[in-house]
């Protein structure tokens, strides 16, 4: 087993290109399920995540050749197999994103229903309101969602949830409303930007979308989808993370390729503690020289402050000079990082969805176990800043949505080095 270890006490400096948002690339991959004629995607994170969605493709008759560079090609070749395995679909949850591109397009899918993971409980009822709503006939064998439909038809889709919108379910709808007969008008979509860079690449293969980006998508069903050539945005989560790499050590760093439009809610919380936030030419400039405000934080959906940086705010608060308060309204239970950060020194007290933290003047470093992708991200952050050497185990985490992460901190000054335990 791999761990990462990082000595920790010095200041970033540079410049970190951000990679293709892993968020953008799961759902246009599987939107080539829809396509008669070749994909050719660019801007493709080498991730663990990415790599289990190809496999998944694969095993569904979609062949895929790397470019090089980030660029692959995608082609269905048969149209068989409907049936995404449970193996594949509890490494990795976003496998859901197949449902609504196989319904569309083959009339039927089996796949099987995500169990729990480490960030708490994740339902699927909206996908399947969606996609029964567009006329799918649904059930539940053996722990798979078996969907069948011999035609899509058009209708108004409401998606909102107890928890606000879904990106993922938002994605499925979507996609199967591209091939549905007539008009589907979706109301409390998710306006998060990786649905607006699906609705970018479907409307490059020929599909009808308007209003991605605002809480009302609307879709006039055509007969087929072309492939098409598509370019993913940068990833806006691995952009975030840099910023707070950037404040937690005090250090400058220029984001190639980051889009401050895109991390709005984040850069308003980073400016108001302290740090200082530009567009520059090629991205977003990050520094901090001081030692930051408490402040408190809630996520919501997009343009809300993201429960995927949740995590890596928490531990940057820890050393604020004063107590903060953050809140997940997303996924209430996406706390493992709080006895891992408490284990470094911090002063963290959960209370049902909140944490208050009390600020300290430093951490130090401990040995630690990651439990998730973002909680990794995390404790990175804080051994960056703790005091002697921090030893994080569980390493596969990080690798399923943050590429070459210590490849990039040790580009700007990070002493962070990969070790066999
Ligand atoms: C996506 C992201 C994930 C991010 C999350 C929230 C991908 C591949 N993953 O996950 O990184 O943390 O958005 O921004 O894009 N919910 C329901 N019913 C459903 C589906 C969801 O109640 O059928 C609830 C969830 O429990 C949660 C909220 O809705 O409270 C948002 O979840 P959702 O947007 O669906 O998350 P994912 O799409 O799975």
């Amino acid at each position: 087993m791999e761990a990462f270890e990082i000595i920790g006490g010095t200041r970033l400096k540079g410049n970190v290109d951000i990679s293709g948002s892993k968020n953008a690339a799961l759902p246009i991959l599987a939107a080539a399920i829809l396509c008669e004629g070749d994909t050719v995607l660019h801007n493709i994170p080498n991730l663990d995540d990415i790599q289990s969605m190809l496999t998944l493709l694969q095993r569904l008759g979609v062949k895929h050749e790397r470019l090089g560079g980030g660029s692959i090609r995608l082609r269905v070749e048969d149209e068989l197999n409907c049936h995404a395995e449970y193996e594949l679909v509890s490494k990795m949850r976003a496998s859901i994103c197949t449902l609504g591109p196989l319904l569309a397009k083959r009339k039927r899918a089996q796949v099987s229903m995500p169990g729990g993971c480490a960030i708490g409980y994740r339902p699927v009822d909206l996908h399947i309101t969606g996609l029964t709503a567009l006329g799918a006939e649904s059930d539940l064998v053996n722990g798979d969602m078996m969907l069948k439909a011999k035609r899509l038809k058009g209708t108004e889709v409401f998606l909102g949830g107890a928890f606000g919108s879904s990106v993922t379910a938002t994605a499925n709808i979507v996609m199967a409303a591209t091939l549905a007969e007539g008009r589907t008008i979706i109301e409390s979509a998710a306006c998060e930007p990786e649905i607006s860079d699906l609705a970018d690449f479907l409307t490059a293969c020929g599909a009808q979308i308007t209003g991605h980006g605002t809480p009302r998508i609307t879709i006039e069903g055509v007969k087929t989808l072309t492939g098409a050539e598509h370019t993913v945005i940068a990833d806006r989560i691995e952009a975030g993370t840099f910023m707070i790499a950037a404040a937690i050590t005090n250090g400058e760093l220029t984001l190639n390729r980051a889009r401050l439009e895109h991390l709005i809610a984040v850069v308003d919380r980073l400016r108001r503690i302290g740090v200082i936030i530009e567009r520059s030419e090629k991205g977003i400039a990050v520094s901090s020289s001081r030692r930051l405000d408490p402040v408190e934080i809630t996520t919501q959906p997009f343009p809300g402050f993201p429960t995927d940086l949740q995590a890596q705010a928490t531990a940057l608060l820890c050393l604020a000079d004063g107590n903060s308060v953050v809140t997940d309204k997303i996924f209430p239970d996406r706390f493992l990082h709080i006895p891992e950060l408490n284990r470094m020194g911090a002063n963290l007290r959960r209370e049902g969805n909140t944490v208050i933290i009390q600020g300290v003047k430093r951490l130090i470093g401990a040995p630690v176990m990651a439990s998730d992708l973002r909680a990794s991200a995390a404790l990175i952050l804080a051994g960056l800043i703790a005091k002697g050497t921090t030893r994080m185990s569980r390493t596969y985490h990080i690798d399923r949505g943050y590429e070459r992460i210590e490849e990039k901190l040790s580009a700007i000054g990070a002493d962070i080095r990969r070790t066999d335990i």
